[in-house]
């Protein structure tokens, strides 16, 4: 295998940084695999539209089949967003036997077991850590740096644009409108913002957190939410008054054998580490019964760090196919609702 061929769904924020990270770092990429990576085809809507990278015009298309049932790809980077048709889209190139890299925690959250089950039926990888926490590796620090600890608790800020809204309103005292429309300018809110403002773009992240911690499955429904829209300037200053600032929490944990998820806005002593995560950067607090406490943090959303967290785990599906392994990161069916949430 000299070349790996990818065809790339998406050349938004999240696309042209993969665009870019494999052209700036081909030869690393290169000399860490022993073969180059190439991208021979890009799915976008619009073939017309300008774009902000260098890239050969013949490789654009909006028909899907020159990317799933294309013989000559390997690999589908998935970086397009929207659950529906685009679960459908990789369900036909899971069964064409096409390795998946996806950014899509919409999609993840939703049909994830499902594709991960489809993608073990086919011998396939699909693999996500960049829909979680972007430049964080943090599905890949549960999945095999802490896999030897019993996971207890997993916490932290999980959305950027929600973060960046709070840092902005609370040291800079601007509206929330004006730096919403900022970070939407910026590229970290999902194409659909209220996902990100309601909490739901958190929930969706705690919830495949939480399945990888407590390796049992929980959805979307098993969270409860509440996001930051409510939340005025008047809150912000009477919290900083009593010495709290206030952040946008995601929170996972056991009790007695029961697993709670919840997202929401939490007041936090202003000399607390997760307090002093600004902007659009995210962190992660992981508690294990052996390791104790860590945390890990870094930008959470935008192109170069999203698209980095792309672009290795492009890498580790590469070195899977080359060993004839699987990275699949699965829930033993028998763990199914075995435990059961709060919620229900
Ligand atoms: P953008 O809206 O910037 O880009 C989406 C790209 O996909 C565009 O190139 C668009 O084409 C193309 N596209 C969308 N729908 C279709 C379709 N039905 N058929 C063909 N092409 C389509 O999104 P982002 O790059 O911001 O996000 C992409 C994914 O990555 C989402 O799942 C998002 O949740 C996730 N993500 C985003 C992060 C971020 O910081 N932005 C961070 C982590 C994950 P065209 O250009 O022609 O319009
Ligand atoms: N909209 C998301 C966020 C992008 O702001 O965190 C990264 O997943």
């Amino acid at each position: 295998m000299d070349k790996v061929k990818v065809g790339l769904c998406g050349l938004g924020t999240v696309g042209t940084g993969v665009v870019r990270v494999l052209e700036n770092h081909q030869a690393r990429i290169k000399h860490k695999l022993g073969c180059e990576v190439e991208i021979v085809k890009i799915l976008v809507n619009d073939v017309k539209k300008p774009r902000d990278v260098i890239i050969d015009p013949s490789w654009l298309t909006n028909d899907p089949d020159e990317l799933v049932a294309n013989d000559e790809i390997d690999i589908i980077v998935e970086v397009m967003g929207g659950i529906e048709d685009t679960n459908k889209l990789l369900e036909r190139a899971l069964k064409n036997k096409k390795q998946i890299v996806t950014a899509n925690k919409d999609l993840m959250a939703l049909y994830g077991q499902k594709l991960l089950r489809l993608a073990k039926e086919n011998q396939c990888d699909i693999l996500y850590d960049a829909s979680i926490a972007g430049g964080i590796p943090i599905v890949r620090t549960l999945d095999d740096g802490l896999a030897s600890d019993h996971i207890e608790k997993v916490m932290g800020i999980v959305n950027g644009t929600t973060n960046y809204i709070m840092t902005k309103m609370t040291d800079e005292g601007r509206s929330f409108d004006e730096v919403l429309k900022e970070a939407q300018e910026l590229g970290f809110a999902e194409a659909d913002p209220t996902s990100d403002v309601d909490g739901l773009d958190a929930a969706r992240k705690m919830a495949l957190l939480a399945n990888l911690a407590f390796k049992m499955e929980i959805d979307l429904t098993d969270v409860a939410v509440k996001g930051i829209r409510d939340v005025t300037q008047a809150d912000i200053n009477f919290a900083e008054s009593l010495g709290y600032t206030i952040k946008l929490i995601g929170i996972a944990e056991m009790h007695d054998h029961k697993a709670q998820v919840t997202v929401e806005p939490t007041l936090l002593p202003k000399d607390h580490p997760l307090a002093l995560v600004k902007n659009e950067f995210n962190a992660v607090f992981v508690h294990g019964e052996a390791v104790g406490e860590t945390m890990f943090y870094g930008p959470g959303a935008g192109s170069m760090p999203t698209a980095t967290a792309v672009v290795s785990d492009l890498m580790e599906v590469i070195r899977n196919l080359r060993l004839g392994i699987s990275g699949n990161t699965m829930i033993d069916p028998q763990f199914k609702r075995q435990l059961k949430t709060d919620q229900e």
